[in-house]
C-alpha cells in the first residue's frame, strides 16, 4: 500500500465555460470532460484528484495557498497566465510542484499570450492539445514526482 497523493487540478477565468466558448480555438469538450478524463486515468495510480476553477485571481491564490500541502498541480491559468505576477508568486511560495497547460498552442497565437509570467516557476509546460494537454499534464506531474502506476 502507497501512501496517497494530493493533486490539485485548477482552472482559471472563462474556463467554466469551456465547451462553448470559442469552440473553433478551445473545442467543445467542457470542463466535466476534462473532469472525466483525469478522473478516469487517476484510477490507475494511488492519487486523489481535487478540481477547482475560478474566474477570481485572489481565490485562485487563497486555493493554493490553502492547499500547500497538496503534492502537485495542474494548472491552466487561462488569461492570469499573461497578467499575473501574484499568481506566479503564489505557486513559488507555496512551493507546489506545478505543470502548466493550455487547450490551445499560446505560442501559436496572438503575441501577447507568448509570455506565460507562470511558466518560470512550473516544471514544464504543455500547450496546444486541448482537453489531452490536462492528461499529458498530469503524467508529466506524475513522472515529475515519481508516482508510478498502481501493481
Ligand atoms: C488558455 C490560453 C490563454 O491564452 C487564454 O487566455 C485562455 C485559455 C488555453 O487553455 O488555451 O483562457 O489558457
Amino acid at each position: 500500500m502507497g501512501t496517497n497523493k494530493k493533486i490539485l487540478v485548477v482552472n482559471g477565468p472563462n474556463l467554466n465555460l469551456l465547451g462553448t466558448r470559442e469552440p473553433e480555438i478551445y473545442g467543445d469538450k467542457t470542463l466535466e470532460d476534462v473532469k472525466r478524463l483525469m478522473l478516469s486515468a487517476a484510477e490507475g495510480y494511488d492519487i486523489t484528484l481535487e478540481f477547482f476553477q475560478s474566474n477570481v485571481e485572489g481565490d485562485i491564490i487563497n486555493y493554493l495557498h490553502q492547499n500547500r500541502s497538496a503534492d502537485g498541480v495542474v494548472i491552466n491559468p487561462a488569461a492570469f497566465t499573461h497578467t499575473s505576477i501574484a499568481l506566479r508568486d503564489a505557486i513559488a511560495a507555496t512551493g507546489i510542484p506545478a505543470v502548466e497547460v493550455h487547450l490551445s498552442n499560446i505560442h501559436a497565437r496572438e503575441e501577447f499570450r507568448r509570455v506565460s509570467y507562470v511558466a518560470p516557476v512550473c516544471i514544464g509546460q504543455i500547450s496546444g492539445f486541448g482537453i489531452q494537454s490536462y492528461l499529458l499534464g498530469l503524467l508529466a506531474l506524475l513522472h515529475h514526482l515519481g508516482i508510478e502506476v498502481r501493481k
